[in-house]
């Protein structure tokens, strides 16, 4: 079949080229020139694991292409996705769907023939009813079927989720459209992957509906790791008793700084809008942004008491930057939430990052980048781990200390134990634990 892919993100990078190796013709558009020329010569724009093979391999096999014209390509479309970013808008936590409708405006000037119109970003309910309106008005005639089917791979580990999801969601109910979604799905049928069709308006409230229960899964935890701390009890141990109960499953379990990411945070916040706006409030996820948020800020404060309370001139290495490990992702990272705090308390910041520093720069001021861990905590009075690179799981711990000005560590991911701490002599703090 012949796919575009309108938008080549992280989402529409790591779709289409998982979709040219099920052996589809897919052509990846974007308007960032500077991307696709990056692609065009062999480079990977984002950093995740794999992908620069699974690209590179289906671009040799003539399966994969680049452009930023998606003129020729759409004409000769079985389907269109439509992968573009769907941001908060400012102000008022509203999906911002300006560039959904701007690509459905562009594509439906270039359609020719029976055409799927896929929704892949992440849309509020009755998105794909506008998309249609739109498409409707731009070319009356065109024989187009707009389907949601929404995306939930993860960052870190996205081609595998892709090629071995738990499910995959299509919301149509015209025959052909789903034909043709079955199609593009072939080798995940074949593995007897669930495919669920539903009605345009379930498939895009499933994917708000998932996101939602998973922020809502940590903020639970992460609830009960305060408790934990005020009781003297073991979040860890507490997250392991609960989770082999097959009812509630030990996955998003782990206590930590907070959720953050590109998905998590404005998708919860959206999801509460279209509530509202609907008249059947979600108080559960309302809380669980709150909760969060507070919880985003207040982990500068752990840092501040293992300083002693006195920030001001000590210095603080912060190890990890993304939102999570295995990305350069740092869009709504908790190190944002943190690093600005502990500067305004006057406190100097040196940080290190294995992917996400060439960003961090763009959005932190004053932070010493650092070439390693090591390098970081060089005359640090305390060291926190912000996110659980494998790299920070096994440091030579004498060599840190070394380096330190003072041996403590505040680690807000558990990657250590207490005990192991300190017998290495280090003060340690941890999320939910004694
Ligand atoms: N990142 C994730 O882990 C993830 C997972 C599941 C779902 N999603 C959803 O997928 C969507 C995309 O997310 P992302 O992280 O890939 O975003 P992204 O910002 O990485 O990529 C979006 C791309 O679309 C391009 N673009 C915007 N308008 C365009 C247009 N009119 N024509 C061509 N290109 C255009 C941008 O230049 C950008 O490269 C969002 O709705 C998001 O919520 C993301």
């Amino acid at each position: 079949m012949n796919v575009v892919m309108v938008g080549t993100g992280y989402v529409g990078l790591v779709s289409g080229a998982c979709f040219s190796d099920f052996g589809h013709r897919v052509t990846c558009i974007d308007k960032d020139v500077s991307k696709i020329e990056r692609l065009k010569r062999g480079e990977i724009p984002i950093f995740e694991p794999g992908l620069d093979q699974l690209v590179a391999t289906n671009v040799r096999e003539g399966r994969l292409f680049f452009e930023t014209d998606p003129r020729a390509a759409v004409r000769d479309a079985d389907a269109v996705f439509i992968a573009v970013g769907t941001p908060s808008r400012r102000g008022d936590g509203h999906a911002d769907l300006s560039f959904v409708y701007a690509a459905a405006e562009e594509i439906a000037g270039l359609i020719d023939g029976f055409t799927v119109l896929v929704t892949k970003s992440t849309v509020p309910v009755g998105t794909g009813d506008e998309i249609e309106a739109i498409v409707r008005r731009v070319r009356p005639d065109a024989e187009v079927e707009v389907v949601s089917n929404p995306e939930f791979l993860r960052e870190g580990a996205a081609i595998n989720d892709f090629k071995r999801p738990d499910r995959v969601v299509v919301g149509t109910e015209d025959e052909r459209a789903r034909e043709v979604m079955r199609e593009l799905y072939r080798p995940l049928f074949l593995n007897e992957t669930p495919i669920l069709f539903t009605s345009r308006r379930t498939s895009e409230l499933i994917k708000y509906a998932a996101n939602a229960f998973l922020a809502m899964k940590i903020t639970f935890i992460n609830e009960m790791a305060d408790l934990c701390e005020a009781v003297g009890a073991d979040v860890q141990q507490v997250s392991r008793g609960i989770g082999l109960d097959n009812r509630i499953g030990a996955k998003f379990l782990h206590a930590g700084p907070g959720y953050g990411g590109s998905c998590f945070p404005k998708d919860t916040l959206a999801l509460v809008r279209t509530a509202a706006d609907s008249g059947a409030p979600t108080r559960l996820i309302e809380t669980t942004v709150q909760v969060n948020d507070a919880r985003k800020r207040r982990m500068a404060d752990k840092v501040v008491a293992a300083l002693g309370g006195e920030v001001a001139g000590k210095t603080v290495a912060v190890l990890g930057l993304t939102f999570k490990p295995n990305t350069d992702d740092m869009r709504d990272a908790p190190s944002l939430a943190i690093i600005p705090r502990l500067q305004a308390l006057g406190a100097q910041v040196r940080a290190y990052d294995p992917e996400g520093m060439g960003e961090a720069r763009r959005l932190l001021q004053d932070v010493a980048f650092t070439s390693g861990p090591y390098d970081a905590a060089e005359g640090a009075d305390v060291v926190v781990f912000v996110t659980e690179w494998d790299q920070f799981r096994a440091l030579d711990l004498d060599r840190l200390k070394l380096v330190m000005r003072k041996p403590a560590i505040v680690d807000l991911r558990n990657i250590y134990r207490p005990s192991e701490m300190a017998a290495r002599g280090f003060a340690y703090a941890s999320i939910g634990r004694p």
